[in-house]
């Protein structure tokens, strides 16, 4: 794992830009693993003020809540469309976000995945973190082999999410997300957090066992895991000081 740890959300969130922009830049027809909720984004409107060429970039979401309606202010098609893709020469249809609306949700889970399959897989995926260490919504407990399927959030979630529907009852118990095994086949993955309250699922994450308790603790296993975190969020890790040393003295030809 590459801990990165920077002053603040601004600068974290550059650096996790700048990855993602060279990515576009180097290869147009990337497929990138997209994420949802508060963490990213201010680097959403960074990339779109970046100006990149996303007219053969292929995207897919990792979770959606099951029965909000498309245009649902809080339902993750709503999010992407406002916050990302109508600012950017995406093309509709390379835009894939699971379907918590469909009749049978087994079954565009299966298809989900071979979506994302057929497309060559995922180069980049970018992951925020629960404050109770879930990564897309597979919450504590979550098989670490899972693909995409249904799950039930936990009380936490369902409560640190009420903030965006103003009211805890009304957060949707039940969502789509990718597995664990799904994320953990992306070429790389990128994540985000800010925060104190994310400060002990990071700790957990980063320097704890590899537990089914912590999800995110299971991209220890993975090859190229990049961990941007502002001060916040960093500040339970142990071993900080070697993070920052080894950041601050990569070779040049090594990059981010
Ligand atoms: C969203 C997702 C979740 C969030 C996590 C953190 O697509 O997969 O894992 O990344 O709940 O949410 P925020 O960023 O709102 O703190």
């Amino acid at each position: 794992m590459e801990i990165i740890i920077q002053s603040n959300p601004q600068t974290a969130t550059h650096v996790a830009a700048q990855i993602i922009a060279r990515q576009i830049r180097n290869y147009p027809s990337t497929v990138l693993g997209l994420a949802t909720g508060s963490t990213p984004l201010m680097l959403y409107q960074t990339l779109i003020e970046m100006n990149l060429d996303w007219s053969e970039v292929k995207t897919f979401n990792l979770d959606e809540y099951i029965g909000l309606p498309f245009e649902h202010p809080q339902s993750y098609h709503h999010f992407m469309w406002e916050n990302l893709f109508r600012h950017i020469n995406i093309r509709e249809q390379n835009v894939h976000i699971p379907d918590g609306n469909a009749e049978d949700i087994s079954q565009i889970c299966q298809q989900y995945e071979q979506l994302i399959k057929a497309a060559g897989g995922i180069d980049i995926q970018l992951l925020g973190i629960g404050s109770n260490g879930h990564v897309g919504f597979n919450e504590p407990t979550s098989s670490l082999a899972s693909r995409t399927r249904i799950k039930t959030l936990t009380q936490q979630t369902c409560h640190d999410n009420a903030r965006f529907f103003g009211n805890e009852n009304d957060v949707p118990r039940h969502v789509i997300t990718m597995g664990i095994g799904t994320i953990m086949e992306a070429r790389e993955v990128l994540m985000l957090a800010f925060g104190t309250n994310k400060a002990q699922a990071v700790v957990d994450a980063v320097e704890g066992p590899v537990s089914a308790m912590n999800p995110a603790s299971i991209l220890q296993m993975h090859p190229v895991a990049k961990v941007c975190l502002d001060e916040s969020a960093a500040s339970f890790l142990e071993k900080s000081e070697y993070y920052r040393w080894v950041y601050d003295n990569k070779p040049a030809w090594q990059e981010i």
